[in-house]
């Protein structure tokens, strides 16, 4: 039977955009998919410059936890992504088109038909299957049914992969069920096991299946066979890879590695408008994310597509456990994306309850209800935390109920727990303190001509009020992934969050990941680019990485004159290590030379010079050329005093130079 890559797949077209997202993000993607202007390349080339930074004046601190990271459920970034599951629509969910991604098989003259028995499931939040229903088949001659995975499985030699599902039978002879990895491109069966089955209610099976030497490659399929008559019913079939940390119902170790290749301190979750929701019903209910997986109905999400929930809340945490990462936990505040909200007062109380319990889930200890839950959902230690977020891009809502909404919820979450820090995500009405946020949240998405002319947007903001969280921003350019314009945008923007980062308490790009294979895409560029097998990173990866590996305790009195306004830069200063951390961003299409003059720095050094450079604005990497744009390091000597240094154009350098 083939199984095309990416047969399933739809392709972005206008009723996936129209099925949830404003015009506002169709302008995004149209922006980010049209070629740039030659006009954008070229500007006028700039003149000698200077660059005077005094590194042992520290004029403001540098947050430890600057860089972040956020994600959500969007462009496959868990289901078919992150989430190692190999095989999508495991629930056996339908849609116009039937039970998605799974096919009959009819081996030979075996005669077979499937179909979905809505009252017959393994629990409550799964209450229905599929049914198998066999009438002829023989050894050699089975009738089963088949999975075409994300757009493909990906397998690799010598590796087990976890296989389980529940079952059904009124007859056990109806089996041995046989699960068979099989190539789509020879036939081939690359792995098989037998699973016996034993008569009566739901029953849990799991085998394993191996490979051998092959070839790793992304175009599989799982089949599950039998072949003697009768009826089988099955729910929740699942395929697991190995997974990072050996986690079990863990994440793709690939995606993991490049997650901390970006050296983050934070994670936002559970996402942005995943939180929220299309309409009321539709919202980040946590606690049908936890526990067994057979518990977990999944939940309609925002991106056009079904969330399994199998990365529910515990599994986001540990995942920021497995990177070393906090939390920064964003707690539903009642408003939904088209526009509704739940009234303050009585209405929001059973979801101000649901907040206090999660942040209970999250760091209670095993004493408290919600505490004791997650030990029984296998992790007695309560995880980190320091900051709580009411709602998201609450500025959308119109009806200005976020005002009493945002209060209601600090003042529960103050009482309860007034260790953790309160994000507002829109300023609100000036009220009693303890209903004022401690932590703004702003989103920035931009083309990278208009990211580079906003970094001076917090330069002059007042720092009496509230803090500032950059909980989303990115700029515009490049896709699926930015292209090497948009690293130019993203760079110049970080020097502004280094250079206000007294102020800015953290950041983070957004959305992460993206899922390349055709149809999987709702949103346009993002960090990360993979498919069933592969990952590669994008000129704005690289930049992000560099920016916060190479990041100091504070910023040191620095002054630049005679640049063209298409050069950017930021200096910090580590208090451990004594080096000065300089960011050179030369944006324009002009060499920029550079007389650097370093106060106090009497001695010469040797200093690391690690450039990321493209050859255009439009230059990007991408699966098939993923290493087009990547850091080159080299080294430079800095004389005592003062050195002669040129940034090429189109280049983005992240320079250390020790101070002692
Ligand atoms: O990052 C993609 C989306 O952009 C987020 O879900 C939302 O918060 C923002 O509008």
């Amino acid at each position: 039977m083939p199984y095309p890559i990416c047969a399933n797949a739809m392709p972005f077209d206008v009723r996936s955009i129209a099925a949830s997202r404003s015009l506002r993000r169709l302008a995004w993607f149209l922006l980010c998919a049209s070629p740039l202007l030659p006009a954008q390349v070229h500007g006028t080339p700039p003149s000698a410059a200077h660059l005077t930074v005094d590194p042992a004046d520290i004029v403001t601190p540098v947050s430890p936890t600057l860089y972040g990271m956020m994600t959500e459920e969007i462009n496959h970034s868990y289901d078919g992504g992150l989430y190692a599951e190999l095989i999508q629509n495991r629930a056996f969910r339908t849609s116009w088109v039937g039970v998605e991604h799974w096919d009959l098989v009819r081996c030979g003259d075996a005669a077979a038909s499937m179909d979905v028995d809505r009252s017959a499931g393994p629990s409550s939040a799964l209450p229905q299957s599929l049914r198998l229903t066999v009438h002829e088949a023989s050894p050699g001659n089975e009738a089963g049914i088949g999975n075409s995975g994300y757009w493909g499985i990906g397998l690799r030699p010598h590796t087990t992969y976890k296989g389980s599902f529940y079952a059904k039978v009124d007859d056990p002879a109806i089996g041995p069920v046989t699960a068979s990895l099989i190539s789509d491109t020879t036939g081939a069966v690359l792995a098989k096991a037998r699973i016996a089955l034993i008569p009566g209610p739901w029953s849990r099976y799991q085998y394993t299946l191996t490979t051998a030497a092959i070839a790793p490659s992304s175009a599989n399929h799982l089949q599950l066979t039998v072949a003697h008559p009768g009826s089988l019913w099955l729910q929740l079939v699942s395929l697991m890879p190995p997974t990072f940390h050996d986690r079990p119902n863990g994440n793709r170790s690939d995606l993991m590695e490049r997650m901390a290749g970006l050296h983050p301190k934070f994670l936002r979750l559970p996402g942005g408008n995943y939180l929220e929701g299309d309409t009321l019903l539709d919202w980040y209910n946590w606690k049908t994310t936890i526990g067994p997986l057979v518990d977990r109905p999944g939940h309609q999400a925002p991106w056009t597509y079904y969330s399994s929930d199998g990365l529910g809340l515990l599994e986001f945490l540990e995942w920021c456990e497995d990177l070393k990462v906090e939390p920064v936990l964003a707690v539903y505040a009642g408003y939904a994306l088209r526009g509704q909200h739940i009234a303050p007062g009585k209405d929001l109380e059973p979801f101000v309850q649901s907040a206090l319990d999660e942040v209970e889930y999250v760091t209670g200890d095993t004493s408290t209800k919600w505490g004791a839950e997650r030990a029984k959902d296998g992790h007695p230690v309560p995880f980190p935390l320091h900051y709580i977020e009411i709602g998201n891009e609450d500025w959308f809502d119109k009806s200005g109920s976020y005002d009493a909404r945002f209060a209601q919820f600090a003042k529960a979450l103050r009482k309860r727990f007034p260790q953790f820090k309160l994000i507002a995500t829109a300023p609100v009405k000036e009220s009693s303190a303890e209903e004022q946020p401690d932590v703004l949240d702003d989103h920035y998405y931009k083309p990278p001509a208009e990211m580079m002319d906003f970094v001076h947007h917090y330069d002059n903001a007042p720092r009496t009020g509230p803090k500032i969280f950059v909980g989303e921003w990115a700029s515009m350019s490049g896709t699926p992934t930015p292209n090497f314009a948009s690293a130019l945008g993203d760079a110049a923007w970080m020097t502004s969050l280094e250079r206000n980062s007294d102020l800015i308490v953290m950041a983070a790009y957004a959305p992460l990941l993206v899922n390349v294979c055709p149809g999987a895409l709702q949103w346009t560029p993002d960090l990360i680019g993979f498919d069933a097998m592969r990952t590669y990173a994008s000129p704005s990866y690289y930049a992000q990485s560099l920016f916060a590996e190479h990041l100091g305790y504070g910023t040191p009195r620095s002054s630049l004159a005679g640049t063209g306004d298409r050069f950017f830069y930021s200096a910090t200063v580590g208090s451990h290590d004594h080096v000065l951390h300089l960011k050179l961003v030369n944006a324009s299409n002009s060499d920029q030379a550079l007389s650097i003059e370093l106060h106090g720095v009497s001695a010469v050094h040797t200093a690391t010079v690690i450039s990321l450079h493209g050859a255009s604005y439009a230059a990007t990497n991408s699966m098939q050329d993923p290493n087009l744009i990547v850091p080159k390091t080299t080294t430079a000597h800095v004389p005592a005093g003062g050195w002669q240094h040129t940034v090429p154009a189109l280049t983005i350098q992240v320079i250390d130079i020790p101070i002692s």
